[in-house]
């Protein structure tokens, strides 16, 4: 949530900052601001409610606004509504210090009634806006920038990574992180600050991921990083291989469609290297060998669509491995006092790896002595770097806010691992693992073939574009899928949606059902597929109108009854979501679309959830 740059090099730093800024965008759009230090160590601001456009007028309008060092943010509003005051950076009584901050300073109320009470006049209702307030008083008292900011350090509690100018510092920024992401680049006579990779891409593959309750003084030339007494720290260096060409629009209207797009190569890419000679290996695990020996349980947690992977993984992997395999919300699982111990394996699921709720849980496992798995999107994450063990989906950069490739990479990776423990613990036969395999093989070339019907998603989509309330059903898998189906409508489209275990409708949500309603019947599971007929008929006399999405062996004798159908080729029935989520995601994209929404940046949301 908001996003962060700042950069120190030889040119001006605006054109960088906007730059990194837009590319940051998704991380939160309700308001921009950027802050330079010039040579004669003027601080200079500009500030703007409102999505970065109009930030980048701003600027151009006002050409003081120059300096070769600076910082940037996008903001996503916690404290404070989006307005001019409220957006980052933040500028102390005294002009001399900005700020910009991505987290939540928890005691900033305490903070700011004792500054106010020696005499500091705070001008937004922000949590931030204590930090620049507090280093100015300690800035003033010390006359020493690092000793202000330490000292400030001491004092917030929460989560931040931040970044730093002091116009009596006009060469450097500072940085610090905690429980927030922030990231050095190395450029040649430059060097950044990003809260996210792809900040960076246009400048730099070179990057440390600055760890919990480090600073960093950043210059053109130098990069100095301190651990939390001082010492100097040797740094790390990593190389990025994401292409900064996967984090443009490359030709597509929408980020979203063109990740869409891009799903058959993530998941080739994110099973090919996991396949050999008929089988699946997975290399990641032979730093804990005996992992699964002693487990009696597995907890899948993770939120929102990454959850929605955990569910499918709920059903395939008890059923593998019988054994109870819960999938749980972080945001519950953190606070229910789950039974926890070595028994116990936590899989934590994050395309970002930077999500509050899921990091929070994930430490609470470890807490309790389980051991965790995570499966991740982005190279040295938070998550990836605390879990025990590290399954990176390789789906390349995801910007659109609505995820869609991280998601079905997600989903196979945590498959392949069910059937890889399976195989490993001799609890599935030979012929069927066979028949897994070859589906995976030919996953990548299916998923192409579902994606070639846009035309039929996007003509029902326009012809439902306009109804208020939707119900997705489904039962196992496709219930599981339904989930998701529903979620992508809502974020993107605005349209209430409801997804719902098929055979649960007749216990109460069925009164809902009534002319006109429109339903999306997931039946696509061969051992439900009987049943989730049944439910189609179920709501049909009720008077609601159907979309099935089936598999196309169903579809000739689902024809006559239901006139919109969805239909998709057959795999393997544990695989069979990861080729029936793609009409659904079209099927929101269109609907959004038909409705003018803002798809790639959806009211509200933000892609990565540093917050609780
Ligand atoms: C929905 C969506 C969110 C994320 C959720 C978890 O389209 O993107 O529901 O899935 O916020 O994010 P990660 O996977 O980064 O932990």
């Amino acid at each position: 949530m908001c996003g962060i740059i700042g950069f120190a090099g030889k040119t001006d730093a605006k054109s960088v900052l906007l730059d990194g800024l837009e590319r940051l965008e998704y991380r939160g759009y309700d308001s921009a601001g950027i802050a330079v230090v010039s040579s004669k160590g003027e601080l200079q601001v500009e500030k703007s409610k409102g999505r970065l456009a109009v930030l980048r007028e701003l600027v151009a309008a006002d050409k003081s606004v120059s300096g070769n060092v600076g910082i940037g943010h996008t903001r996503w509003a916690t404290h404070g509504e989006p307005n001019d005051v409220n957006a980052h950076p933040h500028v102390g009584e005294a002009g001399k210090i900005a700020v910009v901050h991505n987290g939540i300073i928890e005691n900033y109320l305490e903070i700011k009634n004792s500054l106010i009470r020696k005499g500091v006049t705070f001008q937004s209702d922000t949590d931030t806006e204590v930090i620049v307030q507090l280093l100015e008083y300690y800035y003033k008292k010390y006359d020493d920038i690092m000793d202000a900011v330490y000292k400030v350090l001491s004092r917030i509690k929460g989560a931040y990574a931040m970044g730093i100018l002091c116009s009596d510092y006009p060469e450097q920024m500072i940085a610090a992180r905690k429980d927030a992401p922030l990231l050095i680049g190395y450029g040649d006579e430059s060097n950044y600050i990003a809260s996210d990779v792809t900040a960076l891409l246009a400048y730099t593959r070179m990057v440390t991921y600055m760890e919990d309750d480090e600073v960093a003084v950043i210059t053109a030339k130098s990069v100095q990083i301190y651990d939390s007494d001082r010492n100097i720290l040797n740094m790390e260096q990593h190389t990025v291989d994401w292409d900064i060409a996967a984090a443009e629009k490359g030709g597509y209207t929408h980020f979203m469609l063109k990740e869409i797009m891009e799903q058959p190569e993530a998941v080739k890419k994110t099973i090919s290297p996991r396949l050999e000679n008929g089988q699946i290996v997975m290399e990641e695990l032979s730093k804990v060998p005996d992992l699964m020996q002693n487990i009696t349980r597995i907890y899948i947690v993770a939120c929102g669509s990454a959850y929605h992977v955990g569910m499918i993984g709920k059903y395939v992997i008890e059923k593998l491995l019988h054994i109870p395999v819960e999938a749980c919300l972080a945001s519950e699982f953190r606070y229910s006092e789950p039974v926890l111990g070595e028994k116990s394996l936590v899989i934590v699921i994050s395309q970002s790896g930077e999500t509050l709720d899921s990091m929070a849980a994930l430490r609470e496992a470890k807490r309790k002595g389980s051991k965790v798995l995570s499966i991740v999107n982005v190279m040295g994450s938070s998550i990836a770097r605390e879990s025990d063990i590290v399954l990176y989906t390789w789906a390349g950069p995801e910007i659109a806010v609505a995820t869609t490739k991280a998601y079905s990479t997600q989903m196979v990776l945590l498959i392949m691992l069910g059937v890889y423990f399976a195989k490993q613990q001799g609890l599935i036969e030979e012929q069927e693992y066979q028949k897994v395999i070859d589906s995976l093989l030919e996953l990548p070339e299916q998923m192409t073939e579902v994606l070639k019907n846009l035309d039929t998603y996007q003509k029902i989509a326009s012809r439902y574009f306009n109804h208020n309330s939707i119900f997705f059903i489904g039962r196992n898998l496709d219930y599981a899928l339904g989930l998701e189906g529903s979620l992508k409508l809502k974020e993107i489209s605005y349209i209430h949606s409801e997804s719902y275990a098929a055979g649960e409708l007749k216990h109460g949500t069925i009164s809902l059902i009534e002319p006109g309603t429109l339903v999306v019947a997931l039946a696509t599971y061969a051992p439900l597929v009987e049943k989730s007929l049944s439910n189609i008929v179920e709501v049909q006399s009720r008077g609601a109108e159907v979309i099935a999405l089936v598999t196309q062996e169903t579809a000739a004798t689902i024809k006559e009854r239901v006139p919109e159908i969805f239909a998709v080729p057959q795999t393997h029935p544990i695989l069979q979501p990861m080729l029936g989520m793609i009409p659904l995601q079209l099927f929101a994209y269109y609907v959004a679309l038909n409705r003018g929404c803002d798809i790639d940046k959806p009211r509200n949301l933000a892609k990565s959830v540093t917050v609780e």
